[in-house]
């Protein structure tokens, strides 16, 4: 053949490669997600701020400050990551600054985040807004926080406001972020604030969540703005493998977190019962049939072994597989285990799923491309066995304070640059927007980034036409 057959040839490869693998479906989210506390600054009032002053408590020796002086600076963030192709973003409110004494609403805070809503809006990005991120205001903090019964009817009232005050701005809420991860941290580990490490302090904290979390969905669904207005919850959900897959140790070790940190609370936001072995059957009725669309939060997986001497770690030590491609924050990549996660949680609750969060720490973008294709060709996956998946938010849109570990772990699409405040966008940011503007997978990108998700997309139906 001569060369004209040559470059025949070469055109309908790049043809072919260019075609799409997967198409998302339309109204498919596309975007980012930040928190109030990581990314505002100045968020004097709450118990994590009080918390970082005391020397020690972040490992990098940071406090949150200025933080990405998001709270001025917001106009020109979200330009720049519509410009990016975005046509969402997960916020948080801040509670402390919101509500910054017991029953007394902040007006200034309110319109404030109105223009952040109604920034969002004028540029075509949909909101989705958490009212709980891992922060309480010190008032709050100091009647004992989750510990205490009142936090219930606290933050109803704190909802109720949010809802009636910034609802026809905003339709999709998430009432909590994570309160597994909150619950774990705060009063198991003894990692966060309050630090404290008492197992049934974890389960009264659990039970005031799901409490709270009812409540507030009950004031968002019952308000003026209700029939608009989907409710969810952001779950982190985690993979959970058992070392030796024979030993029935291992197994049992692997099945109790599957069980208490992933389901627990999903399941009594479904049923109205706190199940074992958080609760010995403690009915929940409020919480039944709370949950309009679940949100994943998903980073790794951790395989999990028997160990007798770790009576303190419930008998089970966890660490990543080895050999795998770890992050800076030395959590491993397994894209699969998202396909995994979102499978149980489909097989078990039917409910739409949002990606909430899904990222990794790597400040020089070395392993973020791949992980990001990696991810989303699983999304993908899913989405082409039928399950309703409606968006993917990634962590996070641009660096910022990641609590104990201040600001050293990078998750960020855009890199901050926190002397000066300098974005600068990480070449991942172009890829993803590759992705976002053809709303889809192409073959070339699941070819560099990802080969072993290929067959997924041989044959059967896309979300599209299915
Ligand atoms: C999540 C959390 C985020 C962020 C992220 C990265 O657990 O919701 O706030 O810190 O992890 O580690």
């Amino acid at each position: 053949p001569g060369p004209r057959a040559h470059l025949h040839l070469a055109r309908r490869l790049t043809t072919m490669v260019s075609e799409l693998a997967h198409d998302f479906g339309d109204d498919f989210l596309w975007g980012a997600a930040t928190a109030a506390h990581q990314v505002e600054g100045n968020n004097t009032n709450n118990d994590w701020w009080r918390w970082e002053q005391i020397p020690g408590k972040i490992a990098d020796g940071t406090r949150s400050g200025l933080a990405c002086d998001h709270y001025n600076r917001f106009p020109e963030d979200f330009a720049q990551w519509r410009g990016m192709g975005h046509n969402a973003h997960r916020l948080s409110l801040e509670w402390s600054r919101i509500e910054p004494r017991p029953g007394v609403y902040d007006s200034p805070a309110i319109d404030h985040y109105r223009q952040v809503l109604g920034t969002l809006l004028g540029l075509g990005m949909e909101p989705m807004v958490t009212l709980h991120h891992f922060t309480n205001p010190l008032w709050l903090a100091d009647i004992g926080g989750w510990e205490s019964d009142e936090v219930v009817e606290r933050f109803r009232l704190y909802a109720r406001h949010c809802i009636d005050a910034l609802g026809d701005l905003a339709h999709l809420w998430v009432t909590i972020n994570e309160p597994n991860v909150y619950a774990y941290h705060s009063y198991t580990a003894g990692l966060w604030p309050p630090q404290v490490k008492d197992f049934r302090a974890t389960t009264a904290v659990l039970r005031n969540m799901v409490r709270g979390h009812a409540a507030a969905y009950r004031e968002i669904r019952e308000s003026v703005h209700g029939a608009a207005a989907k409710v969810g919850v952001a779950q982190h959900l985690r993979v959970f493998q058992p070392w030796r897959p024979w030993s029935p140790f291992d197994r049992i070790a692997a099945a109790l977190p599957h069980r208490a940190f992933n389901h627990w609370f999903l399941q009594a936001c479904t049923d109205g019962w706190a199940g074992f072995p958080l609760g010995l059957r403690h009915r929940l009725p409020e919480a039944l049939g709370t949950l309009d669309f679940i949100g994943v939060n998903y980073y790794s997986r951790d395989i999990v072994r028997f160990t007798p001497s770790a009576p303190g770690e419930l008998f089970a030590r966890t660490f990543p597989a080895p050999g795998r491609p770890v992050s800076d924050y030395g959590m491993e990549l397994y894209p699969p285990g998202l396909y995994r996660v979102i499978r149980d949680t489909w097989d078990r609750y039917r409910r739409p799923i949002y990606i909430t969060e899904n990222g990794v720490a790597d400040r020089v973008d070395q392993f973020r491309p791949a992980a990001l294709i990696g991810h989303l060709a699983e999304v993908a996956r899913a989405q082409r066995e039928g399950i309703d998946i409606r968006g993917y938010l990634h962590w996070s849109s641009m660096d910022n304070f990641e609590w104990s570990e201040g600001f050293k772990m990078r998750f960020g699409l855009v890199a901050v640059d926190f002397e000066t405040q300098e974005r600068t966008p990480r070449p991942s940011a172009a890829l993803y927007s590759d992705v976002i503007r053809r709303n889809g997978l192409a073959w070339e990108q699941v070819q560099n980034f990802y080969p072993s998700g290929l067959p997924y997309f041989v044959g059967g139906a896309s979300s599209s036409s299915g």
